[in-house]
């Protein structure tokens, strides 16, 4: 007998004591979207396993520089500049290659371009907030952006989310597509986040926190932020999709 794990096929399970309960008050909304019964469980048609597949020939030349890829030309964002990168790696740390990673984010003052954002600081004319990438054949990503400011939100009397950039990974299929966000080394308001607290395990949290890199920074231009991203096992990243997968 072969000394191996045996193979699982394509979907691990999620783990609940490392990923945060549906249900956790301190985060007001989660009162309201929680389910009320139990997830009903259905087997995978071969659309969702199979579809879609993302191809480098759709992404635009500036897909992956938040910096310029709203503004005007001869113009960029205002705020910090950093690099993101990391390596999408799966359960058993191999590269994941040609995955479609989507990230999305306030400006430097805290201030999302939509609708509902109702808070003070202002919109910059030259900043829309989201990007994506492919993985290379290594699992690679990076992009460039401006630092994200903190934001106060509507759920206790004085709550505010950390600096943070949201991630989406899809896989080969609709139901590998994965949710999570990413914080900032160093940062003290991250332990004050309502949303972060709802994660049980202090391990956890540690793995959205990008550390400084300074071997990355490039000199004279921006600092970097290494991020790695590992789809399922015990170093997984916490991710906020609901349990039941949407
Ligand atoms: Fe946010």
């Amino acid at each position: 007998m072969r000394n191996a794990r045996p193979e699982t096929g394509g979907f691990f399970q999620r783990q609940r004591n490392w990923h945060p309960p549906a249900f956790a008050p301190g985060y007001k909304s989660t009162v309201v979207r929680s389910p009320q019964r139990a997830p009903v469980s259905f087997g995978n048609t071969l659309s969702e396993i199979t579809g879609p597949v993302f191809g480098r020939a759709m992404l635009g030349e500036l897909d992956n520089d938040l910096t310029l890829n709203y503004a005007k030309p001869g113009q960029s964002a205002i705020g910090p500049r950093i690099v993101v990168y990391g390596q999408v790696l799966d359960e058993r740390a191999r590269p994941v290659p040609n995955v479609l990673v989507e990230f999305w984010q306030a400006n430097a003052g805290g201030r999302y371009r939509h609708k509902k954002d109702g808070y003070l600081a202002p919109l910059d004319p030259n900043f829309g907030g989201c990007g994506r990438t492919i993985t290379d054949e290594d699992g690679n990503y990076s992009f460039l952006t401006i630092q994200p400011g903190a934001y106060p939100w509507p759920n206790g009397i004085n709550d505010w989310r950390p600096a943070h950039i949201h991630f989406a990974i899809f896989g080969h299929g609709f139901v590998q597509r994965l949710i999570t966000q990413m914080y900032f080394e160093g940062d003290p308001m991250i332990w004050q986040c309502p949303i972060v607290r709802t994660i049980p395990d202090k391990r956890a949290i540690e793995t959205l926190i990008a550390v400084l890199d300074m071997e990355a920074t490039v000199p004279m231009d921006a600092r970097a932020y290494k991020f790695d991203i590992v789809l399922r096992g015990r170093r997984s990243t916490m991710f906020e999709n609901k349990l039941e997968g949407n």
